[in-house]
């Protein structure tokens, strides 16, 4: 049964994990697939500001006047188990860890390094989500979007979905193209261990144990327990998980930095370029720690921009300029916000 969509005023600063001040005229929950055709007239009359899920990866300002979508469509269903691979549809609006913890629960192995990502399932192809070694490319079988100006239900296989580094055809097709609907998930059978990852290799619970003797869960729990570690809970303390992408270099420039630069953290690229670790960029730039207002760098991740208390949009890209500032003037490197930016006139 279709019901319309209401329209409301939320405030939406505690529906953003930067927790950013973010007051919202008109946002509507999109709760079943039938609601899409009134979800696309709203967006023309209004223009659309942002699809949102929990809100994990935007940036946004102190007030949206255009329209504001909460994609809340839920399910989680084993498609096939072929012999060489598990395939599952998700609903956009499923949580993404709760998806994991449930895929590992039920055998269907192969998202455990990307345990505990903040956000829904629908959000993690626009960015294409990765972590610990694994890409979310590599899992999914297609992504089925509703193209909000056209009005219809498009299925893109994987190779159709221009998947890159934190990337996508979704992410830069802009935020009024497509409202993911739901993935479908290709897990590969025989389960592989993904282990390469410096920081999964060197875990007490792993080390050590031969790589045919691992198990999904515990790739999982050393994964959660690092990320605990590591990273700022959005619950306890705003944040966005990294904030800017680790810069991608030519060999040249990469060899160049590393004659400056003996310790430069980087990761040699298929192509012979080289990703550098952006955290350590900013580390050395001495921003580690530093708070400015109410926004401020994490003490234990220089990646992560946090939101002391009360922030805005404003005071946070403020920041982040700064910091992009210093990094390109010590090192000569353009650093990119991760984030989406929302703005009410950006479309
Ligand atoms: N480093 C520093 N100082 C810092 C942070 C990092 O020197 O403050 C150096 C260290 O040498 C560290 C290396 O950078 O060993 C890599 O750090 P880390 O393992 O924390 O990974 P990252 O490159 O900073 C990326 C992703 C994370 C993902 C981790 C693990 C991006 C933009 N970030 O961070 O993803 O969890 O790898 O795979 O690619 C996210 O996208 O929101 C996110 C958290």
């Amino acid at each position: 049964m279709s019901v319309s969509p209401i329209v409301r005023s939320v405030d939406l600063s505690a529906l953003n994990t930067l927790g950013l001040t973010c007051q919202a005229g008109h946002v509507a929950d999109l709760t079943h697939l039938s609601q899409l055709p009134v979800m696309s007239a709203l967006a023309q009359r209004l223009g659309l500001a942002v699809v949102l899920g929990e809100g994990s990866n935007v940036v946004l300002p102190s007030s949206l006047n255009r329209l504001v979508v909460r994609v809340q469509l839920k399910g989680i269903e084993l498609i096939e188990q072929r012999p060489d691979a598990w395939i599952i549809d998700v609903a956009a609006g499923e949580n993404w860890h709760d998806f994991v913890t449930t895929a590992i629960s039920q055998g269907w192995d192969g998202l455990e390094n990307l345990a505990l990502i903040p956000g829904t399932v629908g959000a993690a192809p626009v960015q294409n989500i990765g972590a610990y070694g694994v890409e979310l490319d590599s899992r999914v079988e297609s992504v089925t979007a509703w193209n909000i100006p056209e009005a219809r239900l498009v299925t893109f296989a994987r190779e159709q979905c221009g998947f890159k580094y934190r990337d996508s055809m979704f992410k830069r097709a802009g935020l009024g193209q497509w409202l993911i609907v739901g993935v479908r998930f290709c897990l590969p059978r025989p389960w592989q261990p993904v282990l390469g990852y410096p920081d999964l290799l060197r875990h007490p619970d792993l080390a050590g144990i031969a790589p045919e003797a691992i198990r999904a869960q515990q790739i999982f729990d050393a994964v959660c327990d690092i990320r605990r570690t590591k990273l700022p809970d959005p619950a306890v303390l705003g944040n966005a998980g990294s904030f800017f992408k680790n810069p991608v270099v030519s060999a040249s420039e990469f060899h160049a930095l590393k004659l400056r630069f003996a310790d430069v953290v980087s990761y040699p690229q298929a192509g012979g370029s080289f990703k550098l670790a952006a955290g350590w960029l900013i580390e050395q730039c001495g921003w580690k720690g530093k708070r400015q207002g109410n926004v401020g760098v994490h003490e234990r991740q220089a990646l992560v921009l946090v939101n002391d208390g009360h922030a805005t949009a404003s005071e946070l890209l403020e920041l982040a300029s700064a910091i992009k500032n210093s990094v390109s003037e010590q090192f000569g490197v353009e650093l990119e916000i991760e984030p989406v930016v929302v703005s009410d006139t950006s479309l």
